[in-house]
C-alpha cells in the first residue's frame, strides 16, 4: 500500500494545511504501518509556468516529431499522473489564495490533464482512489457571513477531484486560520479554535478511512 501526499501551501512553518495533513497521515501510517508515502511539495517546488502550454501543444503533435522542449513537458506529465496512480490513497493540502484556487495546484491539474490518461473523454486512470482533500481559509465563508460565496476554489477542487477524476474523495476544511494573526479577527478566536479542533476530528476520521481501514 502506498500512499501520494501533495502540498500547496507556499510555506513551511505555521502552515495550517501542511499540520491537518499531517494528521490525516499519521492516522493512514497507523492503519499501514510501515508502508510508503510518497510526496510534492507544490508550494516550494512548482510545476514552471510554461510547462502546461507546451504539454498541450505536445499533445497535438505525433511523438517522433515533438520538439525537446515537448518531450521534457509530456514527460512531466506522464511522470506526474504515474505519481497518482502507482499510490492507493492520495491526500492534498491546499490553502485559499486571493478567494481562488492556488496557482501551483492548477498548473499542476492542468499539467495532469494533458497526459492521455487523464484526458477529457476517456475514463480516468484515478477513478474509485480513495482521497482526502485538505483546504484551508484565513477567513471563513459559511452561509450568512459577509464573504459567503467568495471561496471559488473548494468548490472547484471538488469539481476536478470527485467528479472530473472520479476519485472516492473526502473533504476537510479548516476555517479562521488567520485568527490571531490579523488583530481584525480577534473577536472570533474561540470560533477559530472550535472549528480547528472539528477540523482536527474530522481529519483523524478520513485518515483512519482512506485506503480501506474501517472506522465504524
Ligand atoms: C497571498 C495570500 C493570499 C491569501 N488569500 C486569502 C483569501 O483570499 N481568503 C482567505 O480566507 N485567506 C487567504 N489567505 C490566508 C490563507 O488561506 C491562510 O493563511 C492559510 O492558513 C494558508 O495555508 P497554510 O496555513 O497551510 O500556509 C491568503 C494568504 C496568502 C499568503
Amino acid at each position: 500500500m502506498s500512499l501520494f501526499r501533495l502540498d500547496a501551501s507556499i510555506r513551511i512553518e505555521g502552515s495550517h494545511s501542511r499540520e491537518i495533513a499531517d494528521i490525516v497521515e499519521q492516522e493512514w501510517l497507523t492503519g499501514h504501518p510501515g508502508e510508503q508515502v510518497s510526496r510534492r511539495h507544490l508550494g516550494t517546488e512548482p510545476v514552471a509556468a510554461t510547462t502546461w502550454a507546451t504539454a498541450v501543444g505536445a499533445s497535438y503533435v505525433p511523438e517522433g516529431e515533438r520538439s525537446a522542449d515537448q518531450r521534457v513537458a509530456a514527460a512531466e506529465a506522464a511522470r506526474a499522473v504515474d505519481e497518482l496512480v502507482a499510490a492507493d490513497a492520495l491526500l492534498f493540502a491546499v490553502p485559499l489564495y486571493n478567494f481562488g484556487v492556488s496557482q501551483h495546484f492548477k498548473s499542476w491539474v492542468d499539467l495532469v490533464i494533458t497526459d492521455p490518461r487523464m484526458a477529457a473523454g476517456v475514463a480516468p486512470a484515478t477513478a474509485g482512489k480513495p482521497a482526502v482533500l485538505v483546504t484551508v481559509r484565513g477567513g471563513s465563508y459559511a452561509a450568512g457571513t459577509p464573504r459567503e460565496g467568495w471561496d471559488h476554489a473548494t468548490g472547484w477542487m471538488r469539481r476536478i477531484l470527485a467528479d472530473v477524476w472520479q476519485l472516492d474523495l473526502s473533504v476537510v476544511e479548516s476555517e479562521f486560520t488567520l485568527v490571531g494573526v490579523n488583530p481584525a479577527l480577534d473577536q472570533f478566536k474561540d470560533l477559530a479554535e472550535e472549528l480547528r479542533q472539528q477540523a482536527e476530528e474530522r481529519a483523524r476520521e478520513h485518515g483512519r478511512s482512506l485506503g480501506g481501514v474501517l472506522t465504524h
